[in-house]
């Protein structure tokens, strides 16, 4: 058993090595200035809030994308860089890492780009047996730098770091709700797997995703 165990190992970090010689031609994907004026009142957002969890496969037209991560995490105050998610003492800790069929990026708000990280599809890392999340358009993951805060407790800096997570996983489960995209927020996800097809730090913690898409 030990035995499978290792060779499936070896044969994982063997396909992250042959996703590595492709991720080079992965190129940024500039996005669109966001439309605030889209979308449902904010109650009436609230009042259809509701987790659902089958998606049609479609990926996510640009214009959904780019509004989608605004409403995330993105900059509403650009003179002083600050973020439409409130964060613990304003540490903007947690960046999103977009994972998507033909590989992950992650989100850089100042520029309003998502830079390419990996090749490959890692949305069935996201899945696990939650099968009809890999069929999402795009997972997104809230990953907390757990540097930004300045406390020694490690059990503290997650604890921050979740509710940091939390708040921005509610703009988009708000968001979905308000333009008809599907969601649900998700503690679900093999995070050791992801680390290492996302090249993480040891001090990155993924805490939460959403899965989003067109819903069936
Ligand atoms: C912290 C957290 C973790 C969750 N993890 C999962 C999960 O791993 N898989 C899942 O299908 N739903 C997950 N959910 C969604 C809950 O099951 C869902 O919100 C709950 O059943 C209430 O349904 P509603 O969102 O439609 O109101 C999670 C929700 C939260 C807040």
């Amino acid at each position: 058993m030990k035995k499978t165990g290792f060779i499936f190992a070896v044969l994982f970090l063997i396909f992250l090595f042959c996703l590595e010689l492709f991720a080079a031609d992965m190129a940024p994907i500039k996005l669109n200035a966001p439309d605030k004026d889209r979308g449902y009142s904010l109650t009436k957002a609230v009042s259809m809030r509701a987790s659902a969890r089958e998606w049609n496969g479609k990926p996510l037209e640009l214009k959904d994308l780019s509004d989608l991560l605004w409403a995330a995490d993105g900059i509403n105050r650009p003179e002083k860089f600050m973020r439409t998610a409130p964060s613990y003492r304003n540490v903007q800790d947690i960046s999103l890492y977009v994972v998507m069929k033909e590989g992950t990026y992650v989100y850089d708000p100042g520029k309003n780009v998502l830079n390419p990280v990996a090749a490959g599809d890692f949305r069935p890392l996201c899945a696990m047996t939650q099968t009809t999340v890999a069929n999402a358009a795009a997972v997104i993951i809230m990953v907390s730098d757990l540097t930004r805060f300045n406390v020694t407790d490690k059990c503290e800096k997650i604890k921050w770091a979740a509710v940091d997570a939390g708040v921005i996983s509610e703009n988009i489960n708000l968001f979905c709700a308000a333009t008809g995209l599907t969601t649900v927020p998700r503690a679900t996800m093999d995070v050791e797997k992801l680390r290492a097809a996302l090249k993480l730090e040891e001090t990155q913690e993924p805490i939460i995703n959403n899965p989003v898409g067109y819903g069936k």
